[in-house]
């Protein structure tokens, strides 16, 4: 059985990835992508997202979001991303337009129309368009089946020494959708940076046939120089993580813990601090993944792209 997803996205390098696995996967049925500044302005992450759809013919609708976060000054991260926020990829003329109607809005009046339990949330960018839609409609938080999260971490950040990017970006808004009783799954960053991209991989991926292969090795070249580059790592696979969850979530070993969101701290602001000894005795608010098995990630990776190699 398929499963409805909803994607909310910052599209940079690593979100298009995720696009392209959701796009025609066998266990997906993707209902719509949302979008939200992040990596780069709204601009930008919209348009990088339209081009991922119509250069890999995804036709789904594509709603644009929150253009900065409910509270903090917007943070792009060009240096990895790059000025369009998907640098590296040429492409052709968008032949799709994104809708009019607001992401916060869709995605609140799309959860209240499906039966409860019928959608699934999966994002790969700041938390703001989800704060949004659950400030406006409350009871989404009752009718979604999960909320898949790529973001926060367990031990360090990669933004700051205590905070991951996603959560970082918008502390108030990860601070509303983790303390609203939402049914989460947080794949953190301890996980994502696990399943890193060498570039005898990229050069084994490079060789899969089809439009999605080509893609994704445009992106990757410019991606993993960036990585490498300026924060000394290869090129993780943090937000396609996400999606390698919904698709077999025996890839990975999970625990439910309490997590709060640090909204305050000077040095700590946008931490996800995971209480993982219990001392807080508060019941658990997420499932948090501990381990993936990256080897057979990029089986599943593999697999996803090759399903475009008939894509004229
Ligand atoms: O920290 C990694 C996350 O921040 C990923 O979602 C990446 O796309 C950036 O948004
Ligand atoms: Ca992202």
């Amino acid at each position: 059985m398929m499963r409805s997803v909803i994607l909310d996205v910052d599209t940079g390098h690593d979100d298009a990835v995720a696009i392209m696995m959701a796009g025609r996967s066998l266990s997906i049925k993707l209902e719509a992508i949302t979008v939200t500044a992040g990596n780069q302005t709204l601009d930008k992450t919209v348009r990088n997202t339209l081009n991922v759809c119509s250069a890999l013919s995804i036709n789904v609708p594509v709603y644009p979001g929150m253009s900065r976060p409910l509270l903090k000054d917007l943070q792009t991260a060009p240096l990895i991303h790059g000025e369009s926020g998907l640098d590296g990829p040429v492409f052709t003329e968008c032949a799709i337009k994104s809708e009019k109607e607001h992401a916060a809005v869709f995605l609140a009046r799309k959860i209240m129309n499906k039966p409860s339990g019928e959608i699934t949330i999966v994002t790969t960018g700041p938390l703001t368009n989800i704060a949004m839609a659950i400030r406006l409609e409350p009871s989404i938080v009752g009718r979604v089946r999960e909320l898949v999260i790529m973001g926060g971490s367990i031990g360090q950040g990669n933004i700051t020494p205590a905070a991951e990017f996603n959560t970082y970006a918008d502390p108030e808004a990860a601070s509303i959708v983790f303390s609203s009783g939402i049914p989460i799954t947080m794949i953190p960053l301890d996980v994502t940076r696990t399943v890193s991209l060498t570039p005898d991989r990229l050069a084994h991926l490079s060789q899969v046939p089809g439009k999605a292969a080509e893609l994704f090795t445009a992106s990757m070249n410019f991606y993993s120089t960036a990585c490498s580059k300026y924060i000394g790592e290869s090129a993780a696979m943090h937000d396609p993580c996400c999606i390698a969850w919904i698709e077999d979530p025996a890839l990975f070993t999970t625990v439910k813990k309490y997590v709060a969101i640090e909204t305050l701290g000077v040095h700590t602001r946008g931490k996800t601090v995971v209480d993982m000894s219990g001392v807080s005795k508060k019941e658990p608010n997420a499932q948090v993944a501990l381990t993936i098995d990256a080897e057979r990630f990029w089986a599943v990776l593999e697999e996803a792209l090759l399903r475009y190699h008939n894509l004229a």
